[in-house]
Parts: C-alpha cells; sequence; structure tokens
C-alpha cells in the first residue's frame, strides 16, 4: 500500500454568463435594493461573479470540472474508485450529487458521496479522500467542490446577494509514495451555526422556514480571520514545516480582507496569496478548487510547489490542507 495520495490533475468550470458589480447593482436598483461598485470593491475585493442558467445543476458543473482535472490527471474516468462531492447546494435532497455525477461520467460502482460543510467544504472532502487513500480503501479519487449559490441568494438583501456565485472545481488524487498532502485539519463550532446559515428545509411537500442564505457578516469576519491562522499554523506544526516554506495561500475566496489578513499573519508577500474573489465572487465550495485550477493553469503553482489550502464557513466549520504540488 502506498502511505500518501497527491494531487494529479485540476480541473475547474465557471459558467459563462459574467456578472459585474455595475450589471449587479442596476439589476437590483430596479427592485429598490441599493448598492454600487464602490461598496462592494472596498469592502469585499469583489468585481464581478459568475451565474449559472437557470437550467443548470450542480452536478453539470461539477461534471465539466470533473472531466478537465481527469484529462489534466491523463486518467480515464473508469479507472476512479471514489468520488467526492462537497456542495451545499446539491441537485436535490438526494440521491446524492455524486451519485449524479458517477452516472453522467458513464461509471458505476465505485463509492460516491456528498460532503456537507458549505464553504469548508471542499478541504473537508479533500481530507477525507486523502484517509481513504491512506488507509487503502481508495486508490484514485475525484474530489470535487460545486455550487449554484445564487439559487439561495435573496436578492432583496444587499448584504448577502452581492457576494456570492456559481462554479465548480475538481482534483484527481491519486496514491503515491510520495507526498502529497503533508497535513490536515479540520474543525467545527455549531455554536455559531445561525451566523451564516439557509434554514429552510422542505417537509410535508412545503419549504419550511427560511430558505434563502443570511448571514452576519460582521460576525463572520471576526471568527474568519482568527481561524484561517490557527488552521495554517496547526498544519505547519504537524508537517514540520514553517510559514517561509509556504509558496502559495489558497484561502476560501469569501472576502480580499479577510485572506490578506491571514496572509500578513503568516508573514506571506501579498504575491504569494492566489487571488480570484475578484472574478468569481464567493462560490462556497467551489472557490478553493476553482483557485486551485486558475492558478496551475496560469503557471503560478508549479510540481514541487508547497500550498496551503484554507478553508472557512457555515457551521461554524474551517479547516487546513498543506501539500506538495
Ligand atoms: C459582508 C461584509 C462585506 C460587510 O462589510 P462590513 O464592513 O462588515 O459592513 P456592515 O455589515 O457593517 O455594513 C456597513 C454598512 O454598509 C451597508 N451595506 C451592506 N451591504 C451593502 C451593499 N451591498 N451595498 C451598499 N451598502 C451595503 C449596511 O447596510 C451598513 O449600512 P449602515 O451603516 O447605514 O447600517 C463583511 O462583513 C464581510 O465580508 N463579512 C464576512 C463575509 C464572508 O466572508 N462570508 C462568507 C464566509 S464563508
Amino acid at each position: 500500500m502506498k502511505g500518501y495520495s497527491r494531487i494529479t490533475g485540476t480541473g475547474s468550470c465557471l459558467p459563462p454568463h459574467r456578472v459585474s458589480n455595475e450589471a449587479l447593482a442596476a439589476q437590483l436598483a430596479r427592485d429598490g435594493v441599493e448598492t454600487s461598485d464602490a461598496w462592494i470593491v472596498e469592502r469585499t475585493g469583489i468585481r464581478a461573479r459568475h451565474f449559472a442558467a437557470a437550467e443548470v445543476v450542480s452536478s453539470d458543473l461539477a461534471l465539466v470540472a470533473a472531466r478537465a482535472a481527469l484529462e489534466a490527471a491523463d486518467c480515464d474516468a473508469a479507472s476512479i474508485d471514489l468520488i467526492i462531492v462537497a456542495t451545499s447546494t446539491p441537485d436535490m435532497i438526494f440521491p446524492s450529487t455524486a451519485c449524479i455525477v458517477q452516472n453522467k461520467l458513464g461509471v458505476h460502482g465505485c463509492a460516491a458521496f456528498d460532503v456537507q460543510a458549505v464553504c469548508s467544504g471542499f478541504v473537508y472532502a479533500l481530507t477525507v479522500a486523502d484517509s481513504m487513500i491512506r488507509t487503502g480503501a481508495a486508490s484514485k479519487a475525484l474530489v470535487i467542490g460545486s455550487e449554484v449559490f445564487s439559487r439561495i441568494l435573496d436578492f432583496k438583501d444587499r448584504t448577502t446577494c452581492v457576494l456570492f456565485g456559481d462554479g465548480a472545481g475538481a482534483v484527481v488524487l491519486e496514491a503515491s509514495d510520495r507526498p502529497g498532502i503533508l497535513a490536515t485539519e479540520l474543525r467545527a463550532d455549531g455554536r455559531h451555526a445561525n451566523i451564516l446559515c439557509t434554514p429552510g428545509t422542505v417537509a410535508a411537500g412545503k419549504v419550511l422556514g427560511h430558505p434563502w442564505l443570511r448571514m452576519d457578516g460582521p460576525a463572520v469576519f471576526k471568527l474568519a480571520v482568527t481561524v484561517l491562522e490557527d488552521a495554517a499554523r496547526s498544519v505547519l506544526a504537524k508537517a514540520d514545516r514553517t510559514e517561509a516554506d509556504i509558496d502559495w495561500l489558497i484561502p476560501h475566496q469569501a472576502n480580499i480582507r479577510i485572506m490578506q489578513s491571514t496572509a500578513r499573519k503568516l508573514k506571506l508577500a501579498p504575491e504569494r496569496l492566489i487571488v480570484t474573489v475578484d472574478e468569481h465572487g464567493n462560490t462556497s465550495a467551489a472557490s478553493i478548487p476553482l483557485a486551485l485550477d486558475e492558478s496551475v493553469r496560469s503557471g503560478k503553482v508549479k510540481p514541487g510547489d508547497t500550498v496551503l489550502l484554507e478553508g472557512v464557513g457555515g457551521g461554524f466549520t474551517w479547516g487546513a490542507v498543506l501539500l506538495d504540488f
């Protein structure tokens, strides 16, 4: 049995419909909701987001990202023995989006399930896949983050609807004799469930409760900056590495101010921070694999680089994965 897992391919999918801050502000103004490009850029760093067409669901975006990751890994879908999809906007209550993706890929029989950890979902899913590979329960996994957050946004609530977008990212994670993934850390604190949630549910044929995303932005901000530093230090200590070993920080892309604060605390030069939030908005579980794929394809992240992935989100959940690419 090989003792490690490593990423051998990345892929992503952004829906083609790009909505700039100006276009979103104009759309919201028609409903009497006031916002501006200046406010959104200053508070969040977001300039645009992509929204999926009405008929497109999470598994559609996930499929495109997965195929690209398989191609990059030079890997046949039939050789995959584990599919994990991190999503908070699944196609349906059940079956899991992972099972739907498996079927769309035309492969059958391998383990497939969803992970629900909101914006930490990809870090959770990658950690689970790494654990399964290291114990021999799987040897080649597709780990995907895919979201259509536009479906759960209340476009009358300017404090949330300007922040999120749709997209998907994927990696192929394979058993390996050398790392790969160096250390992982997953954390959660359910006491903070109310500061970021979509509390509605379906029961007796009806939507019960509030079906739109709600957030106490300042509370999320404060918690996020603290836990991201803690998670980073934890994985560095576990891997016996230091801040100076980090070539690239790819945090969850929610807000440029949270990301820059984390980079500063880790004493990283600004150019070591991968930023896609400006063009993607917050794509929840998709944000980290989307940013990873873009930075691999643009030539920034190269084989052998040490990369720190960090997630934080509803639950409250957070976590980190330190890896040699
Ligand atoms: C949401 C967030 C950008 C708000 O920024 P902030 O500086 O905390 O702003 P506040 O919520 O204090 O609101 C400041 C003012 O801006 C207004 N405002 C809020 N959204 C606005 C918008 N889209 N356009 C214009 N004004 C807006 C508020 O109504 C408030 O007005 P008031 O002072 O008259 O009451 C910020 O809190 C944040 O990024 N939080 C973390 C969010 C996050 O990362 N979530 C995902 C985690 S996974």
